[in-house]
C-alpha cells in the first residue's frame, strides 16, 4: 500500500466500470483495503479495495499508515459508537451530510456504516467535490441504492436555498489560522488552514481556534430534522472543555462519543501553526508522543461520555508537550501525537 500510486490512467479490467479520469485534472490515486484498514467487517456497501482519485486540492488519505488516517482512527470508530449508542436513531437515519468531505472517504464509510438512504457533500474547491462525488459512485457496490447531492462553498452555504435537511452532519474542519502568503486555493492549504471570518466567536472557542467548529456549529440548526444532530471531528490539541463550552455557546447539548488518538498527520505545517499560534497568544496547545499515546490507549476500554474523557485527559496530563516543544521534537525525528475527540451536538430544546 502506499498513498500515491500514479498520477496517470491505471490500467483496468473490463469488468472495471470505475469512472476514470476527469479531464484536465492532475489525478493521483490511492488504494484502501477496506476491511483491514478500517477494521471492520466485510464491507457490504463498499468495494473490497477502495480506490480513489485525487485532485491537487483534495485531502490526501494516509494510505499506507491507519494511525495516521482520520478516516480509519476518528469518523469509522465514531460511526460505529454512534450506532450503538443511538441505535433508534442511526436505524432511522435517512439523509447524513459531510462539510468539507475531501476524497469523499468519510462519505464512503457512512454508507458502509449508517446506510443512509441520502448522502450529501461539500468542500470548498469544485474540483474536490467533483472528484469526491465519482470516488463514491466509483467504490460502492450498488450506487443506485443512494441518492447524493453536493455543493462546493463555505459550511452549509451550498444548501442555503435548497429543501435539504439531515438526520446527522459530520464535520472534520481545519482550525490553523492561514498564514501570510499562503491561499486556501493552494494545495491541500484549505485542509489544515482557516482564512479570517466575519462571525463573532465567543472569546474560548476563538483562543482555541474553534471559529470554524462554531460557525458550523451555528449554521447547521437549520439544517437539521427535528431529532437530528451533527457530528465533529476535532484534534484534541486543547481542553475538552473549551470544545464542550463551544458547543453549548452555540446551543447545543454535547456528549463526547470517541475520545482516541492518532499520529499528527502534515507535521511541518501543522504543528508549525500551532506553535505559531501560541506564540501570537492563542492556546495553550498540546501535543504527545505519538509512542506515549500508543501506551496509555492500549490499556483503556473504549471511552465514550464526557466524565470518562475527561478522566483520561487528566490521566494523560503528566505526558503533555506544548506546541514549541512538540515542534523541536518533531524537527529530531520524533513521532508526534494527538488526541481526537468526536463530538456528538443536538440543539438544545426550549425548556
Ligand atoms: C482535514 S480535511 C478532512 C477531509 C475529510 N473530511 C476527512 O475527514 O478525511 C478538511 C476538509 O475541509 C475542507 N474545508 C475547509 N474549510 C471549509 C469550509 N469553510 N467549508 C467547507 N469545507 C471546508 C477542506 O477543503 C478539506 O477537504
Amino acid at each position: 500500500m502506499s498513498d500515491v500510486i500514479d498520477r496517470s490512467t491505471t490500467e483496468r479490467s473490463p469488468a472495471d466500470r470505475r469512472p476514470g479520469s476527469l479531464p484536465d485534472l492532475d489525478l493521483a490515486s490511492v488504494e484502501i483495503p477496506a476491511q483491514t484498514f478500517f477494521q471492520i467487517a466485510p464491507p457490504t456497501q463498499l468495494a473490497e479495495t477502495l480506490r480513489l482519485r485525487l485532485t491537487e486540492q483534495c485531502y490526501l488519505p494516509k494510505a499506507s499508515d491507519p494511525l495516521k488516517d482520520w478516516i480509519a482512527r476518528v469518523a469509522c470508530p465514531a460511526f460505529q459508537n454512534y450506532r450503538r449508542r443511538r441505535p433508534l436513531a442511526a436505524e432511522r437515519l435517512e439523509r447524513f451530510c459531510t462539510i468539507g468531505t475531501g476524497a469523499g472517504l468519510d462519505a464512503l464509510v457512512a454508507a458502509e456504516i449508517l446506510r443512509p438512504g441520502l448522502i450529501a457533500v461539500t468542500d470548498l474547491h469544485r474540483d474536490v467535490v467533483d472528484q469526491a462525488m465519482s470516488n463514491i459512485l466509483a467504490n460502492l457496490e450498488t450506487p443506485e441504492r443512494l441518492i447524493l447531492r453536493s455543493g462546493v462553498g463555505d459550511l452549509l452555504a451550498p444548501f442555503q436555498n435548497s429543501q435539504l435537511r439531515f438526520d446527522l452532519i459530520y464535520e472534520n474542519l481545519p482550525n490553523i489560522p492561514l498564514p501570510d502568503g499562503v491561499s486556501l486555493d493552494d494545495g491541500q492549504a484549505s485542509s489544515s488552514f482557516i482564512a479570517a471570518r466575519g462571525e463573532s466567536v465567543p472569546a474560548l472557542a476563538q483562543s482555541y481556534l474553534m471559529d470554524l467548529h462554531y460557525a458550523f456549529l451555528l449554521q447547521a440548526h437549520r439544517f437539521l430534522n427535528p431529532d437530528g444532530a451533527v457530528l465533529c471531528s476535532i484534534g484534541g490539541r486543547l481542553p475538552l472543555q473549551a470544545m464542550l463550552q463551544t458547543f453549548a455557546a452555540a446551543g447545543y447539548d454535547a456528549e463526547i462519543i470517541l475520545y482516541s488518538w492518532k499520529i499528527q498527520s502534515e507535521p511541518d505545517e501543522v504543528i508549525t501553526g500551532y506553535a505559531e499560534a501560541q506564540q501570537a497568544g492563542h492556546g495553550p496547545f498540546h501535543f504527545y508522543l505519538a509512542e506515549d499515546l500508543a501506551a496509555f490507549f492500549a490499556k483503556q476500554p473504549e471511552i465514550t461520555g464526557n466524565a470518562g474523557a475527561e478522566v483520561l485527559e487528566k490521566q494523560l496530563r503528566p505526558k503533555q508537550i506544548d506546541a514549541a516543544t512538540a515542534l523541536t521534537l518533531h524537527r529530531q525525528g520524533k513521532t508526534i501525537g494527538h488526541t481526537v475527540a468526536v463530538i456528538e451536538g443536538r440543539p438544545k430544546k426550549a425548556a
